[in-house]
């Protein structure tokens, strides 16, 4: 089916996705949380320029995102990041298809800055504005660089976010589990708060566990029903766990090892599970999250047992807007109204 969006100012139509018969360069933003992003996508899978500017170092301090610097640090950068966007892909605004910009899940402030800049740039070259829900355009960095089709599993994991996601089409998509309690990501950064590691604890706990022993601790696997998750009741192991050490040297490198061993056979269990439920033969691993070394490595062992695989490249799984524009081009769940307010939870 043919999609068809109305230009704001003159209101013509213009036909944008796979079906449309032309090239489309959607231009897109992305700041919703820590990173100010803008990226041009050709057909939704052809990166012509992508441009990231993160805030890391500046919430480092804090141990965590504050929100109201991190709007203010997107309004530092919001213009430099589109004109870099726009240099790199040599390419004018007039021949852009289409502006995107996410609307939420995301720190409200934040978003709002992104958001009201594609609707600008909407407004003034009179192109359609499309809003790009976050969780839905994780999903499509999986179409960037790659033929991948629906339908699929999708393990989405990210900071705020653990779902299982039936997708049916690229507009049709069921979440069949996601975690009761902590996000995947979330787990991450807390039990590296709590053994020491610096913001965000994600990476580097990840890159220490490489150096530990995965089975030094035995760490509890939550049983949740179906596709469901739980992560609360690992973390307290984990603080149990190091302040048994009682102040003595933590064998820092073990205690990720064991986390991520512990966190990465569940997400696998289930998304194994899922796949011989579905009778699909594809997956992909979607958000922050996939960046991490094992859970890629466990999931793309489903390729030796026939499934294809897909992860974005790194750069493609943390926030980004060309994840964003490839999202609007395929019409996953995206919103037309130039009036859609930003939201903060899914
Ligand atoms: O998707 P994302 O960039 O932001 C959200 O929308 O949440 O995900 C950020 C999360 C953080 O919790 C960060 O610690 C985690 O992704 N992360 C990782 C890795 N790289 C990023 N967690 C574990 N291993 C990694 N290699
Ligand atoms: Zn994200």
């Amino acid at each position: 089916m043919k999609m068809t969006k109305k230009t704001l100012f003159t209101e013509t139509p213009v036909t944008i996705g796979p079906e449309s018969g032309y090239d489309n360069y959607i231009m897109a933003i992305e700041s919703s949380c820590d990173e100010t992003a803008c990226a041009i996508v050709k057909n939704g899978r052809e990166v012509i320029s992508n441009v990231v500017a993160s805030q890391i170092k500046t919430h480092e301090k804090y141990g965590g995102v504050i929100p109201e610097i991190a709007a203010r640090e997107h309004l530092e950068s919001i213009n430099v990041v589109i004109e870099e966007a726009f240099k790199q892909a040599n390419i004018k605004p007039q021949d852009i298809t289409a502006f995107a910009g996410t609307v939420g899940p995301g720190l409200v402030g934040c978003l709002l800055v992104g958001l009201n800049a594609a609707k600008t740039l909407a407004l003034v070259y009179d192109k359609p504005f499309i809003g790009v829900n976050h969780l839905n355009a994780h999903l499509c960095g999986n179409y960037i660089d790659t033929d991948l089709k629906p339908p699929y599993i999708a393990l989405l994991i990210s900071g705020g976010h653990t779902q299982i996601i039936d997708v049916k089409s690229y507009s049709e998509q069921k979440i069949i589990g996601e975690t009761i309690d902590d996000a995947v990501g979330e787990a991450y950064d807390k039990v590296a708060r709590l053994i020491g590691l610096p913001y965000p604890g994600g990476p580097v706990l990840d890159k220490l566990a490489k150096e530990g022993n995965p089975h030094a601790f035995k760490l509890p696997e939550a049983k949740v029903d179906g596709y469901n998750f739980s992560f609360s009741g690992l973390k307290t192991a984990v603080l149990r766990l190091v302040k048994s050490f009682d102040g003595q040297e933590l064998p820092v490198n073990d205690i990720c090892a064991s986390f991520q061993e512990c966190v990465s056979s569940t997400l696998f269990k289930k998304v194994k599970k899922a796949l011989e439920e579905s009778g699909y033969k594809q997956v992909v691993i979607a958000g922050g999250v996939a960046a991490n070394s094992e859970i890629r490595r466990k999931i793309f062992s489903l390729e030796e047992e026939g499934y294809r695989v897909n992860a974005p490249l790194m750069k493609y799984c943390t926030d980004n807007a060309a994840m964003v524009a490839s999202c609007a081009y395929f019409n996953t769940n995206t919103f037309d109204d130039i009036d859609v307010e930003v939201f903060s939870r899914a």
